[in-house]
This record gives structure tokens, sequence and C-alpha cells, in this order.
């Protein structure tokens, strides 16, 4: 039998079970779940082998909201011996295919992080054992953008069982398990600041950052005490607004710049027309965050836009679509063509990030 195995928050498998069950469905591809309650784990097992190639060639990882990484199993769970473990993982794994790369993986859960140690003492004679039967390419040069080919998954649920898979290099993230480790910067007044640095490298290419996010564009950021997130806009040199009611933290304000305004977010109106990025992390009802994300970007206000959306406790994959379909809805009444994505980060918590921005000119534009 072939599965998709997911990988996401702990604690959000069923919000990442349904949507991958309603996304293939869409495609005519249908399966059953097996969720890992609390272990951010998720196996959608296809009624149809071939199904599992042809869902990754069909739908981007990039659309799928909760899952941080997937793949498609190559193997059941399989026990492997105290000795020989590269020997038996290689002798699993047939001929076939010369991966371009692997991924040594293991659940995001306090037992998934006592076995990091082992994976990377295993990972060196693994990718040896490999590559001597030619079942791995020798270490290439170009950037992961670049890949193309599969890439070899090893998922290890203990150092006794593991399961085997792979992924379409094009169509999974570069991160082991999905995960950005980013370094918190110690000059930033919050934590928060790591969200938005994890949003900026997740929505927007690298090779995209000279012209979407440099040095002399304005931002403005709403909810921004004490400013993690305008941390992040200032750091790329960007002239940032400040919106809250909240103290700003002095280091961010001796930079010089930022202004602080202290009012209500959904009162702001910038005076001219020359803000680049909108960025919001309001606490506030996702519906009403979500409709002034559409009006900012209707209105002409900002060219993008990237914001979170608290989630409820219960319902949350409905809620999180309700949402979106409101910003689309807006957006499709205005007759504007729009990139919008949502992602649950591995920085987020109970709430996801979306970006969006119009591709087509505003309809007073035209
Ligand atoms: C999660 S904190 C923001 C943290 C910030 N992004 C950072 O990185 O430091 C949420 C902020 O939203 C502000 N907020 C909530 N509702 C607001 C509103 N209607 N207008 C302006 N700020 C608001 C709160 O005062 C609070 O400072």
């Amino acid at each position: 039998m072939t599965s998709i195995v997911l990988y996401c928050r702990p604690g959000f498998e069923k919000e990442c079970g349904a949507e991958i069950q309603e996304k293939a469905s869409w495609n005519e591809m249908f399966g059953y779940l097996e969720l890992k309650k609390n272990q951010g784990l998720v196996l959608f097992h296809l009624h149809e082998s071939e199904h599992g190639e042809t869902l990754m060639k069909k739908l981007p990882l990039k659309r799928l909201i909760f899952a941080r990484q997937w793949f498609i199993s190559l193997t059941e769970k399989i026990d492997l011996p105290d000795y020989n473990r590269v020997e038996a993982i290689v002798d699993t794994l047939s001929s076939e295919c010369q991966y371009e790369d692997l991924r040594m993986e293991t659940l995001d859960t306090n037992d998934g992080k006592s076995l990091s140690k082992f994976c990377r003492k295993l990972s060196v004679p693994l990718r040896q054992g490999l590559r001597k039967e030619k079942l791995l390419k020798e270490k290439s040069k170009s950037s992961p953008e670049s890949v193309k080919g599969r890439i070899l998954h090893a998922l290890f649920l203990s150092g006794q069982e593991v399961i085997l898979g792979f992924s379409l290099a094009q169509n999974s993230s570069k991160y082991i398990m999905g995960i950005p480790r980013l370094k918190f910067p110690h000059q930033s007044p919050s934590r928060s600041t790591l969200k938005l640095d994890e949003a900026f490298l997740h929505f927007i290419p690298r090779d995209e950052w000279s012209e979407r996010l440099t040095s002399g564009m304005n931002a403005v950021d709403l909810g921004s005490a004490p400013g993690g997130w305008t941390y992040q806009l200032v750091r790329r040199g960007m002239m940032v607004t400040a919106i809250d009611n909240g103290p700003m933290a002095e280091s961010i304000m001796e930079t010089g710049q930022v202004k602080h305004k202290m009012m209500d977010g959904f009162k702001y109106i910038p005076i001219k027309q020359n803000v680049y990025w909108l960025v919001c992390d309001m606490i506030e009802k996702p519906q009403r965050v979500a409709k002034l994300m559409a009006q900012w970007l209707l209105n002409g206000y900002c060219k993008e836009a990237i914001f979170n959306l608290k989630l409820p406790m219960k319902g949350r994959y409905q809620q999180v679509n309700d949402d979106l379909k409101m910003i689309k809805d807006a957006f499709s009444e205005h007759k504007v063509k729009y990139e919008l994505y949502a992602k649950h980060l591995y920085y987020d918590r109970e709430e996801i990030t979306v970006h969006a921005r119009l591709l087509s000119p505003l309809p007073q534009l035209k």
C-alpha cells in the first residue's frame, strides 16, 4: 500500500488530515487517514498505489496549510536490527532509482528530539552505504532550490523503526521535517520576530528578495509592539510606521527607521501611496483581520501583505477556509488576479500566517 506521510505541528493532525483528504479528493484520489495524535504525523493511505506520485505532481506542498513536509512511502514501518542498520536500509531499497539527497527525519516530539543525535551519527555511514550501491548521488554543489529528481526520506520512529519514502525535490520542503532552524536575533524586542523571519523565507523566493524585500521600502506594521516584526523590516533597511497603543522597545526606536503611532490599527490609513509591505500581528478576530487585509490591498494602500489569522479552539480547518474564502471573494468581486498562500509555520502556534498580493492592476487604475 502506498501512503502519503505528512508532518505537521503536534496537535494539528486532524486539520492536516482533513486537508490532504479534501485536496486529494478534488483530484479524484481517495484513501483513508491514520492520525498519530500529538505526534505531528499523518498517514494518508491511498486506495490506488500510483496515486502517490500523481498527487505529489499535481498538488503543490505550498497549497497545503497544515503540512510542513511530506513524502510518499516506499515501505511500511520496518524493524531494524541493532547492528547493520545501514545494510538493512540499503537492502530494502531497490536500485531502480538514484536519489538526489537524503533527509534523515524524526517526529517533532520529545522522543523525536532525543533521536536526532542517533540520526546524525547514522547519517554518514548511511549516505556512504547508499552511494556505494548507487542509490544516492554524489554531493552536488547546486543550491537546494535547483535540485530536481527524488529525495529519499528516512523517518525514524525509534532507533529500531523506520519508514522509507521519497518526495519530489521541486515539491517538498528543503528543510528537514519542513522546519527551518532560525537563530533568535538578540537585538529583537520579542521572540515573535522569528515568525516574520520564517514567513519571508517561506513565501518570498530568495532570488526575488532584491525586488520585493529590500532596503529603502516603506512598511506598515499593525499591532507592532514591542517590535519583533518591526525589527525584521528595519534590519532589511526599511522605513516602518508602527501602529500600536502599546509601547515600542527603545532599541527599535533608536534606529531612526521607525515612526510609532499610538492608535487603532483598524483606523489607520496611510497618507501617501508609497507603502510596499503591510504586516499585521494584531490579536483580533480573524474575520476582521482578513477583511482589513483585503481592503488594504484593494485600495492600493500596500503592494504585499503578511498577516496572522488566529485559530479557534474548535473547527480550525473550517474556520481557516472561511477566512481565506472571504479574502478570495473580495478579490474576485473586484476581478483582480492575486496570489494568496497560507501556512501553519513552525514558529506559529494557535495561528496561521498568510501572504497576499495582487498580480493585476487595481480596477480603478486600469
Ligand atoms: C502579538 S502582539 C504583537 C507582537 C509584535 N508583532 C512583535 O513582534 O513584537 C499583538 C499586538 O497587537 C496589538 N493590538 C491588538 N489590537 C490592536 C488594534 N486594534 N490596533 C492596534 N494594535 C492592536 C496589541 O496591543 C499587541 O501589542
